[in-house]
Protein backbone atom coordinates (compact mmCIF):
# COMPACT_ATOMS: atom_id res chain seq x y z
CA UNK A 1 0.00 0.00 0.00
CA UNK A 2 1.12 3.40 -0.71
CA UNK A 3 2.15 6.14 1.35
CA UNK A 4 -0.47 8.83 1.95
CA UNK A 5 -0.43 11.90 3.73
CA UNK A 6 -3.08 14.84 4.93
CA UNK A 7 -2.20 18.62 4.08
CA UNK A 8 -3.38 21.37 5.35
CA UNK A 9 -3.36 24.28 2.75
CA UNK A 10 -3.47 27.71 3.91
CA UNK A 11 -3.55 30.00 0.42
CA UNK A 12 -3.65 33.33 2.51
CA UNK A 13 -3.99 36.33 1.02
CA UNK A 14 -3.17 38.76 -1.76
CA UNK A 15 -0.38 36.17 -3.72
CA UNK A 16 -0.47 33.19 -1.47
CA UNK A 17 -3.28 31.70 -3.47
CA UNK A 18 -1.41 31.69 -7.10
CA UNK A 19 2.06 30.58 -5.35
CA UNK A 20 0.20 27.62 -3.28
CA UNK A 21 -1.63 26.68 -6.65
CA UNK A 22 1.93 26.18 -8.55
CA UNK A 23 3.25 24.66 -5.03
CA UNK A 24 0.61 21.64 -4.96
CA UNK A 25 0.61 21.55 -8.96
CA UNK A 26 4.23 20.59 -8.07
CA UNK A 27 3.69 18.23 -5.20
CA UNK A 28 0.86 16.23 -6.94
CA UNK A 29 3.74 15.83 -9.91
CA UNK A 30 6.10 14.66 -7.43
CA UNK A 31 3.31 12.44 -5.21
CA UNK A 32 2.62 10.77 -8.97
CA UNK A 33 6.40 9.98 -9.64
CA UNK A 34 7.62 8.60 -6.78
CA UNK A 35 4.12 6.55 -5.49
CA UNK A 36 2.84 8.31 -2.59
CA UNK A 37 -0.51 10.13 -1.70
CA UNK A 38 -1.10 13.87 -0.41
CA UNK A 39 -4.71 14.38 0.44
CA UNK A 40 -4.91 18.63 0.17
CA UNK A 41 -7.79 20.50 2.11
CA UNK A 42 -7.74 24.10 1.74
CA UNK A 43 -8.82 26.67 4.86
CA UNK A 44 -9.96 30.32 3.63
CA UNK A 45 -7.98 31.90 6.97
CA UNK A 46 -6.65 35.08 5.54
CA UNK A 47 -7.78 39.22 5.43
CA UNK A 48 -10.82 38.71 3.08
CA UNK A 49 -12.59 36.15 5.71
CA UNK A 50 -11.31 38.79 8.76
CA UNK A 51 -13.27 41.16 7.01
CA UNK A 52 -16.10 39.31 6.24
CA UNK A 53 -16.64 37.23 9.37
CA UNK A 54 -14.69 39.47 11.57
CA UNK A 55 -12.96 36.47 12.91
CA UNK A 56 -9.40 36.18 12.34
CA UNK A 57 -8.79 32.52 13.75
CA UNK A 58 -11.59 30.24 14.47
CA UNK A 59 -11.08 28.88 17.97
CA UNK A 60 -11.11 25.23 16.71
CA UNK A 61 -8.46 26.20 13.94
CA UNK A 62 -5.20 25.06 15.85
CA UNK A 63 -7.11 21.96 17.00
CA UNK A 64 -7.89 20.62 13.53
CA UNK A 65 -4.72 21.57 12.00
CA UNK A 66 -2.98 19.38 14.69
CA UNK A 67 -4.56 16.56 13.49
CA UNK A 68 -2.62 17.09 9.40
CA UNK A 69 0.44 15.55 9.09
CA UNK A 70 1.46 18.87 7.63
CA UNK A 71 0.77 22.41 6.94
CA UNK A 72 1.49 24.13 3.28
CA UNK A 73 0.77 28.08 4.00
CA UNK A 74 0.93 30.72 1.13
CA UNK A 75 0.80 34.21 2.77
CA UNK A 76 -0.70 36.48 5.34
CA UNK A 77 -1.34 40.15 5.07
CA UNK A 78 -4.05 42.37 3.23
CA UNK A 79 -3.97 45.65 2.29
CA UNK A 80 -7.45 46.97 4.08
CA UNK A 81 -6.14 45.18 7.79
CA UNK A 82 -4.26 46.68 9.77
CA UNK A 83 -0.92 45.43 10.07
CA UNK A 84 -0.08 43.21 12.53
CA UNK A 85 -3.82 41.54 13.05
CA UNK A 86 -3.39 38.98 10.57
CA UNK A 87 -0.09 38.17 11.22
CA UNK A 88 -0.14 37.72 14.81
CA UNK A 89 -3.69 36.64 15.20
CA UNK A 90 -2.90 33.64 12.14
CA UNK A 91 0.81 32.97 11.24
CA UNK A 92 2.32 33.99 15.03
CA UNK A 93 -0.62 32.14 16.42
CA UNK A 94 -0.32 29.10 15.22
CA UNK A 95 3.47 28.81 15.23
CA UNK A 96 2.79 29.41 19.09
CA UNK A 97 -0.10 26.95 19.29
CA UNK A 98 1.42 24.35 17.64
CA UNK A 99 4.30 24.81 19.15
CA UNK A 100 6.71 25.46 16.50
CA UNK A 101 9.66 26.26 17.46
CA UNK A 102 11.81 26.01 15.29
CA UNK A 103 12.26 28.17 11.88
CA UNK A 104 13.68 26.56 9.26
CA UNK A 105 15.61 28.72 6.52
CA UNK A 106 17.99 27.87 4.44
CA UNK A 107 20.73 30.00 2.37
CA UNK A 108 21.00 28.69 -0.81
CA UNK A 109 21.90 30.02 -4.26
CA UNK A 110 20.55 27.94 -7.27
CA UNK A 111 22.46 27.96 -10.62
CA UNK A 112 21.59 31.15 -12.89
CA UNK A 113 19.99 32.99 -10.15
CA UNK A 114 21.48 36.70 -9.87
CA UNK A 115 22.71 37.59 -6.16
CA UNK A 116 23.47 41.67 -5.29
CA UNK A 117 26.58 40.00 -3.97
CA UNK A 118 29.94 40.88 -5.54
CA UNK A 119 32.28 38.03 -7.19
CA UNK A 120 29.74 35.46 -5.07
CA UNK A 121 28.05 32.18 -6.84
CA UNK A 122 26.10 28.90 -5.48
CA UNK A 123 29.53 27.53 -4.34
CA UNK A 124 29.39 30.50 -2.07
CA UNK A 125 26.26 30.48 -0.93
CA UNK A 126 25.12 27.54 0.88
CA UNK A 127 23.93 27.84 4.45
CA UNK A 128 21.04 27.12 6.73
CA UNK A 129 19.60 29.35 9.77
CA UNK A 130 18.11 27.94 12.30
CA UNK A 131 15.66 30.21 14.03
CA UNK A 132 14.12 30.01 17.17
CA UNK A 133 10.69 30.77 16.22
CA UNK A 134 8.24 30.82 19.76
CA UNK A 135 10.34 32.30 22.22
CA UNK A 136 12.12 36.17 22.67
CA UNK A 137 10.83 39.29 22.22
CA UNK A 138 7.49 37.37 20.02
CA UNK A 139 6.13 36.13 23.65
CA UNK A 140 4.28 39.85 23.31
CA UNK A 141 5.67 40.30 27.02
CA UNK A 142 5.08 44.07 27.73
CA UNK A 143 3.03 47.23 27.94
CA UNK A 144 2.83 50.90 28.17
CA UNK A 145 2.10 52.99 31.15
CA UNK A 146 0.85 56.44 30.49
CA UNK A 147 0.12 55.96 26.90
CA UNK A 148 -0.46 58.76 24.82
CA UNK A 149 1.45 61.68 27.23
CA UNK A 150 4.92 62.68 27.06
CA UNK A 151 6.08 60.57 29.69
CA UNK A 152 5.28 57.57 28.07
CA UNK A 153 7.12 54.35 28.65
CA UNK A 154 6.68 51.03 26.47
CA UNK A 155 8.42 47.49 27.09
CA UNK A 156 8.66 44.83 25.16
CA UNK A 157 10.82 41.72 26.73
CA UNK A 158 12.99 39.47 24.92
CA UNK A 159 11.77 36.33 27.20
CA UNK A 160 13.64 32.93 27.20
CA UNK A 161 14.02 30.24 29.46
CA UNK A 162 16.57 27.69 29.83
CA UNK A 163 14.36 24.76 28.06
CA UNK A 164 13.41 26.52 24.90
CA UNK A 165 16.51 27.99 24.04
CA UNK A 166 18.07 24.35 25.39
CA UNK A 167 15.58 22.41 22.76
CA UNK A 168 16.21 25.34 20.00
CA UNK A 169 20.18 24.62 20.03
CA UNK A 170 19.77 20.61 20.29
CA UNK A 171 17.60 20.78 16.91
CA UNK A 172 20.35 23.08 15.41
CA UNK A 173 23.47 20.69 16.50
CA UNK A 174 21.38 17.25 15.33
CA UNK A 175 20.81 19.41 12.13
CA UNK A 176 24.40 20.50 11.47
CA UNK A 177 25.67 16.79 12.25
CA UNK A 178 22.97 15.49 9.73
CA UNK A 179 23.30 17.97 7.09
CA UNK A 180 27.32 16.61 7.75
CA UNK A 181 28.77 19.63 4.93
CA UNK A 182 30.97 21.69 7.50
CA UNK A 183 29.93 20.29 10.74
CA UNK A 184 29.80 23.49 12.08
CA UNK A 185 27.66 25.40 14.28
CA UNK A 186 27.53 29.21 14.26
CA UNK A 187 25.78 30.93 16.91
CA UNK A 188 24.19 34.29 16.38
CA UNK A 189 23.86 36.62 19.60
CA UNK A 190 24.67 39.77 21.11
CA UNK A 191 26.61 38.83 24.32
CA UNK A 192 28.00 42.39 24.82
CA UNK A 193 24.68 43.83 25.25
CA UNK A 194 22.00 41.53 25.91
CA UNK A 195 24.06 40.54 28.79
CA UNK A 196 21.22 38.03 30.11
CA UNK A 197 19.61 36.38 27.29
CA UNK A 198 22.47 35.95 24.89
CA UNK A 199 24.47 34.94 27.89
CA UNK A 200 22.10 31.99 28.63
CA UNK A 201 22.46 31.13 24.97
CA UNK A 202 26.08 30.83 24.57
CA UNK A 203 26.31 28.75 28.12
CA UNK A 204 23.86 26.32 26.93
CA UNK A 205 25.81 26.29 23.44
CA UNK A 206 28.75 25.66 24.46
CA UNK A 207 27.59 23.21 27.60
CA UNK A 208 24.90 21.22 25.05
CA UNK A 209 27.97 21.12 22.26
CA UNK A 210 30.74 19.88 24.57
CA UNK A 211 28.69 17.26 26.01
CA UNK A 212 27.06 15.63 23.15
CA UNK A 213 27.99 17.21 20.08
CA UNK A 214 32.25 17.44 20.32
CA UNK A 215 32.11 16.54 16.41
CA UNK A 216 30.31 19.77 15.88
CA UNK A 217 32.86 22.65 15.56
CA UNK A 218 31.34 25.92 17.69
CA UNK A 219 31.63 29.38 16.39
CA UNK A 220 30.55 32.34 17.29
CA UNK A 221 29.17 35.64 16.02
CA UNK A 222 27.46 38.95 17.23
CA UNK A 223 24.43 39.66 15.08
CA UNK A 224 25.40 43.08 13.55
CA UNK A 225 29.24 41.12 12.07
CA UNK A 226 26.84 38.17 11.42
CA UNK A 227 24.76 40.71 8.80
CA UNK A 228 28.42 41.50 7.47
CA UNK A 229 30.12 38.28 6.99
CA UNK A 230 26.86 36.80 5.36
CA UNK A 231 27.83 39.71 2.80
CA UNK A 232 31.48 39.50 2.91
CA UNK A 233 32.05 36.13 3.37
CA UNK A 234 28.89 33.91 3.40
CA UNK A 235 31.01 31.01 2.31
CA UNK A 236 32.18 30.95 5.78
CA UNK A 237 28.82 29.45 6.94
CA UNK A 238 27.20 25.77 7.65
CA UNK A 239 24.52 26.61 9.76
CA UNK A 240 23.77 29.35 11.95
CA UNK A 241 21.22 29.62 15.20
CA UNK A 242 19.77 32.17 16.42
CA UNK A 243 16.88 33.84 18.64
CA UNK A 244 13.88 34.45 17.14
CA UNK A 245 13.78 38.76 16.51
CA UNK A 246 17.53 38.21 15.48
CA UNK A 247 16.93 35.30 13.30
CA UNK A 248 13.88 37.13 11.45
CA UNK A 249 16.11 40.28 10.19
CA UNK A 250 18.96 38.07 9.47
CA UNK A 251 17.18 35.83 7.13
CA UNK A 252 15.48 38.54 4.95
CA UNK A 253 19.21 39.94 4.30
CA UNK A 254 19.74 35.83 4.00
CA UNK A 255 17.05 35.89 1.55
CA UNK A 256 18.07 38.95 -1.03
CA UNK A 257 21.42 37.50 -1.03
CA UNK A 258 19.63 33.95 -2.72
CA UNK A 259 17.48 35.97 -5.02
CA UNK A 260 15.06 37.72 -2.65
CA UNK A 261 11.56 36.43 -1.59
CA UNK A 262 10.68 34.91 -5.16
CA UNK A 263 12.89 31.98 -3.98
CA UNK A 264 13.57 31.95 -0.45
CA UNK A 265 11.32 29.21 1.73
CA UNK A 266 11.27 28.22 4.66
CA UNK A 267 9.77 25.72 7.78
CA UNK A 268 7.98 26.63 11.01
CA UNK A 269 8.76 23.58 12.11
CA UNK A 270 7.95 21.31 15.64
CA UNK A 271 9.90 18.04 15.41
CA UNK A 272 7.44 16.18 17.35
CA UNK A 273 3.77 17.51 16.18
CA UNK A 274 2.87 19.02 12.82
CA UNK A 275 5.14 21.32 10.90
CA UNK A 276 4.26 24.40 8.81
CA UNK A 277 5.57 25.45 5.39
CA UNK A 278 5.41 28.51 4.10
CA UNK A 279 7.54 31.41 1.70
CA UNK A 280 9.44 33.56 3.23
CA UNK A 281 8.08 36.20 1.09
CA UNK A 282 4.90 38.29 2.32
CA UNK A 283 1.04 38.62 0.09
CA UNK A 284 2.76 41.30 -2.25
CA UNK A 285 -0.73 42.35 -2.80
CA UNK A 286 0.20 45.00 -5.91
CA UNK A 287 1.00 41.55 -7.93
CA UNK A 288 -2.02 39.77 -7.21
CA UNK A 289 -4.12 38.10 -9.68
CA UNK A 290 -1.75 38.78 -12.50
CA UNK A 291 0.01 35.40 -12.66
CA UNK A 292 3.37 37.03 -12.55
CA UNK A 293 4.58 36.64 -8.71
CA UNK A 294 7.39 34.19 -8.67
CA UNK A 295 5.82 30.72 -7.39
CA UNK A 296 9.29 29.50 -6.60
CA UNK A 297 9.57 30.08 -2.49
CA UNK A 298 5.66 27.94 -2.51
CA UNK A 299 7.37 25.26 -4.39
CA UNK A 300 10.74 25.20 -2.58
CA UNK A 301 8.91 25.37 0.48
CA UNK A 302 6.40 22.26 -0.69
CA UNK A 303 9.81 20.50 -1.22
CA UNK A 304 11.03 21.07 2.43
CA UNK A 305 7.57 19.76 3.55
CA UNK A 306 7.84 16.63 1.80
CA UNK A 307 11.86 16.07 3.12
CA UNK A 308 10.63 16.34 6.56
CA UNK A 309 7.83 13.82 5.87
CA UNK A 310 10.30 11.77 4.64
CA UNK A 311 10.14 11.48 1.17
CA UNK A 312 14.07 12.39 0.05
CA UNK A 313 14.06 11.49 -2.70
CA UNK A 314 10.69 13.57 -3.95
CA UNK A 315 12.47 17.00 -2.19
CA UNK A 316 15.34 16.12 -4.03
CA UNK A 317 13.73 15.79 -7.20
CA UNK A 318 11.92 18.74 -6.86
CA UNK A 319 15.16 20.75 -5.85
CA UNK A 320 16.65 19.52 -8.82
CA UNK A 321 14.00 20.49 -10.93
CA UNK A 322 13.99 23.88 -9.46
CA UNK A 323 17.47 24.13 -10.20
CA UNK A 324 17.11 22.83 -13.45
CA UNK A 325 14.27 26.46 -14.07
CA UNK A 326 16.76 28.47 -12.60
CA UNK A 327 19.45 27.44 -14.75
CA UNK A 328 18.59 27.35 -17.72
CA UNK A 329 14.93 29.10 -18.02
CA UNK A 330 13.85 31.89 -15.65
CA UNK A 331 15.95 34.85 -16.17
CA UNK A 332 14.86 36.93 -12.82
CA UNK A 333 13.60 36.04 -10.00
CA UNK A 334 11.24 39.23 -9.23
CA UNK A 335 7.75 39.12 -10.07
CA UNK A 336 7.52 40.18 -13.86
CA UNK A 337 10.53 39.75 -15.03
CA UNK A 338 10.77 36.09 -14.87
CA UNK A 339 9.58 35.60 -19.19
CA UNK A 340 7.04 33.51 -17.47
CA UNK A 341 3.78 33.73 -16.04
CA UNK A 342 3.36 32.07 -12.93
CA UNK A 343 1.59 29.32 -13.70
CA UNK A 344 4.10 28.90 -16.67
CA UNK A 345 6.60 28.52 -13.85
CA UNK A 346 4.99 25.48 -12.10
CA UNK A 347 4.89 23.96 -15.11
CA UNK A 348 8.53 23.84 -16.00
CA UNK A 349 9.02 22.86 -12.75
CA UNK A 350 6.21 20.31 -12.43
CA UNK A 351 7.66 18.46 -16.07
CA UNK A 352 10.61 18.48 -14.47
CA UNK A 353 9.66 16.28 -11.43
C1 LIG B 1 8.53 36.08 8.91
C2 LIG B 1 7.65 37.30 8.99
C3 LIG B 1 6.83 37.22 10.27
C4 LIG B 1 7.80 37.22 11.44
C5 LIG B 1 5.80 38.36 10.42
C6 LIG B 1 4.87 38.44 9.22
C7 LIG B 1 5.00 38.24 11.68
O1 LIG B 1 8.39 38.46 8.90
O2 LIG B 1 8.00 34.97 8.84
O3 LIG B 1 9.75 36.24 8.91
O4 LIG B 1 8.20 38.29 11.91
O5 LIG B 1 8.16 36.13 11.88
MN1 LIG C 1 10.49 38.12 8.54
Amino acid sequence: MSKSYNIAVLPGDGTGPEVVREGKKVLSAAATKFGFKLNFKEYDFGGDRYLKTGEVLPDSASEELRKFDSIFLGAIGHPDVKPGILEKGILLQLRFDLDQYINLRPVKLYPGVPTPLKDKGPEHIDYVVVRENTGGLYTGVGGFTMKGTSDEVAIQSMVYNRKQVERCLRYAFDYTRKRNKRNTLALCGKTNVLTYVYDLWERAFHEIGEADYPDIKREYYHVDATCMWMVKNPEWFDVIVTGNMFGDIITDLGAITQGGMGIAAGGNINPEGVSMFEPIGGSAPKYTDKNVINPLASIAAGGMMLEHLGEDQAAKAIEGAIMDVTAHKIKDMGAGRMGFSTSEVGDLVAERV
